[in-house]
């Protein structure tokens, strides 16, 4: 393939992504996603916004010292703070990107910088200018470009090419865009930004309008050979440009783009369990490519005819992107070896031996319990080992829940609150309503219940439950994940999980809003 037609893909799964109400991650769990994208062969990983926070500072910096396979790079608005931040935590990057931005809008340029259209172009050469003292590979985003003048932004992205950017990436930051108009507003700037050949074309598309990868797509239509996008589609409020949904459709659509990714599409199934399991958004079972039903054929025609010939009604193969047969992967008299192996075909790598051994006797425990271990109960028990080992102030130690006809549900629980073993009861409505208040009685953390789903991981009774809970507390929201084959457990273990992250401290500044 030559450079021409490859289509670079930017995940930015760690920064917008991190940005969806409630998807914060932890160091461990962005540095685990950032390993499961470089096994997907993503070109370019945008693994936070360094001067946002502490946190998010050291992120970048581990990701930067750990991945060597993808580019690394950071977020900086077009201040001299940002930049040396951004370039500070790439610094061990084997190839790093400075990712620099400032709003080209008129409402945003009056309304929220605050300043003249001149200022802004001058800022935008200043930022990319210093970017460069750091780094050769700089990007440079003009924010809210599908609500800019065309004259304007060929102004800034031409000047800002001489300063030395090498990628110019065009946001629908709004998601305001039609594809069509989209499409278009690339072309008119490969074609009147005389130095434009000096600069790979990019997208970053937001799906407000449920757009954002048709969008991306036109665009590509139209000479941008980089996508910004998500596993899943996380985001910024209805999220980005879906990382699957683009690169299967220029995969398979290969007649009408004429590029595609280096993407192992294999790796795509696992990072979407992953990042939900991580961040606790549930995939929606008729979700493109990573949904449940993705490849299920209900109807008895369509049954009828994939069995003649798969072709009649499916467009791609479900293991190009992933999808492995359900099967009994593991029974309970399995070695930790096999454990491992396993583990490591499906994509998941652990940081560490800990780790590996508390998902092992999670597996022993759960191989007690439950028949036939399939993949996706593998995937929940490690996303749940992996939470227990990191740094949980409150910890579920044991419950009891009693639930008879006509009697008032009863929860007992047990926790340990920062090392002290504590004890509360309660009745509810039902058994999770109990376990709730339960836990509740002891820690108060007056917290709001936003969202409470389960899902069963797979069929039969004796699956596991995947929970989810999101909880808001000040304005903060979060969400917490558990399985178990007992939903009662998995509740109080995602609702414990949302009550960790809820109470660990918060300096994060947000990308979108700030001085410049
Ligand atoms: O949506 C947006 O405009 C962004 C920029 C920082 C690229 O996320
Ligand atoms: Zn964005």
């Amino acid at each position: 393939m030559t450079t021409a037609d490859q289509l670079i893909i930017f995940d930015t799964t760690l920064r917008d992504g991190e940005q969806s109400p409630g998807a914060s991650m932890t160091k461990d769990e962005k540095l685990r996603i950032a390993r499961a994208l470089e096994k997907l062969r993503v070109d370019v990983i945008e693994a936070g916004f360094p001067i946002a926070s502490h946190g998010d500072f050291e992120a970048v910096k581990a990701v930067a010292e750990t991945i060597k396979d993808s580019t690394i790079c950071g977020l900086a608005r077009a201040l001299e703070k940002d930049i040396v931040c951004a370039g500070e935590a790439l610094k061990a990057a084997n190839s790093g990107r400075i990712h620099t931005f400032i709003a080209t809008s008129p409402i945003h340029m009056e309304k929220k910088l605050r300043m003249s259209p001149e200022q802004v172009l001058e800022q935008a050469v200043w930022a990319v200018r210093k970017a460069r003292d750091y780094c050769d590979d700089v990007e440079f985003s003009p924010e809210d470009a599908g609500r800019s003048e065309i004259d304007f932004l060929c102004r800034v992205l031409e000047a800002v090419i001489d300063a030395g950017a090498r990628t110019l990436n065009i946001p629908d930051t709004v998601g305001y865009a039609m594809p069509h108009q989209f499409g278009n507003l690339i072309a008119q700037l490969r074609e009147r930004i005389p130095n434009a050949d000096k600069a790979v074309f990019s997208v970053h598309c937001h799906n407000d309008l449920g757009l954002a990868v048709a969008n991306s797509l036109a665009a590509v239509r139209n000479g941008a050979r980089q996508v910004e996008c998500t596993i899943n589609g996380l985001g910024e409020r209805a999220g980005n440009a879906a990382l699957e949904e683009v690169a299967m459709a220029v995969r398979t659509r290969q007649d009408l783009f004429g590029c595609d990714t280096r993407l192992d599409t294999t790796q795509i199934v696992a990072c979407s369990r992953l990042v939900s399991g991580i961040t606790g958004f549930p995939v929606q079972p008729n979700k493109a490519i990573v949904g449940a039903n993705a490849f299920a054929h209900e109807s008895g025609i369509h049954q009828d005819g994939v069995l003649k010939h798969r072709e009649t009604y499916e467009i791609m193969r479900a293991q190009d992107v992933g999808w492995t047969q359900n099967r009994m992967v593991l029974g309970k008299h399995s070695g930790r070896n096999a454990f491992r192996v396993r583990l490591q075909e499906l994509g998941i790598a652990l940081d560490s031996e800990e780790e590996l051994n508390a998902a092992f006797s999670r597996f022993k425990d759960l191989a007690d319990k439950k028949h036939e271990i399939f993949d996706e109960d593998l995937q929940a028990l490690v996303t749940d080992a992996t939470l227990d080992a990191s740094n949980e102030r409150v910890k579920l130690l044991s419950l009891r829940v009693c639930s008879e006809t006509g009697e008032t549900p009863h929860a007992e629980v047990v926790l340990s609150v920062d090392g002290a073993e504590r004890r509360g009861s309660d009745g509810g409505s039902g058994p999770v309503d109990a376990t709730f208040r339960a836990i509740e009685s002891i820690i108060n953390s007056g917290t709001t219940l936003k969202l409470y789903s389960v899902n069963a991981i797979t069929s039969g009774t004796d699956a596991q439950g995947e929970v989810t809970v999101r909880l808001e507390q000040g304005g903060h929201i979060v969400n917490g994940a558990g399985a178990d084959t007992d939903i009662v457990i998995a509740s109080a273990k995602a609702y414990l999980n949302a009550i960790n992250k809820i109470t660990q401290p918060r300096e994060r500044a947000h990308p979108q809003i700030g001085d410049v």
